[in-house]
């Protein structure tokens, strides 16, 4: 701690003291190269400490504009339609049928088992529902 306040209370005021900051705007046009050169070393702390305390504490503008569509379940089934359903008439459901509830499917909207593929990819656990008939 004591070696933090050394710098903060006499090392940083003396480094302050020999930069060539301008007094006006006038003056920035007459600092030569060298003074240029002795101001980049803290013009870049100091743009990097701004951007760190501003990654702080403003939100990552890039994640609260995601893209929508990263969030979407249908990947690419029927994507022209505003809609994706599907109606079935029960008495061609046979003994049993399995419905995909992955959107994985490349036969949709019935199961072809790839869910077990994403299951295994993203550690998911979802499975179709599967209709039968007793007996
Ligand atoms: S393929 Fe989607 S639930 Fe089986």
């Amino acid at each position: 701690m004591e070696a933090i306040a050394q710098f903060l209370h006499k090392s940083l005021p003396k480094y302050l003291e020999r930069m060539p900051f301008p007094d006006s705007i006038s003056d920035i046009a007459e600092m030569s190269g060298q003074d240029w050169m002795r101001l980049l070393p803290f013009l870049g702390i100091v743009s990097f400490l701004t951007y760190a305390t501003v990654r702080v504490f403003i939100p990552n503008q890039s994640s609260t504009a995601e893209d929508p569509r990263s969030k979407w379940v249908n990947e690419d089934i029927q994507k022209d339609c505003p809609k994706v359903a599907d109606v079935m008439n029960i008495e061609d459901l046979g003994n049993k049928t399995a419905y995909c509830r992955c959107w994985k499917s490349k036969k949709f909207p019935y199961c072809d088992g790839s869910h077990t593929a994403h299951n295994k990819a993203t550690g998911d656990n979802v499975g179709p529902v599967v209709l039968k008939r007793d007996g």
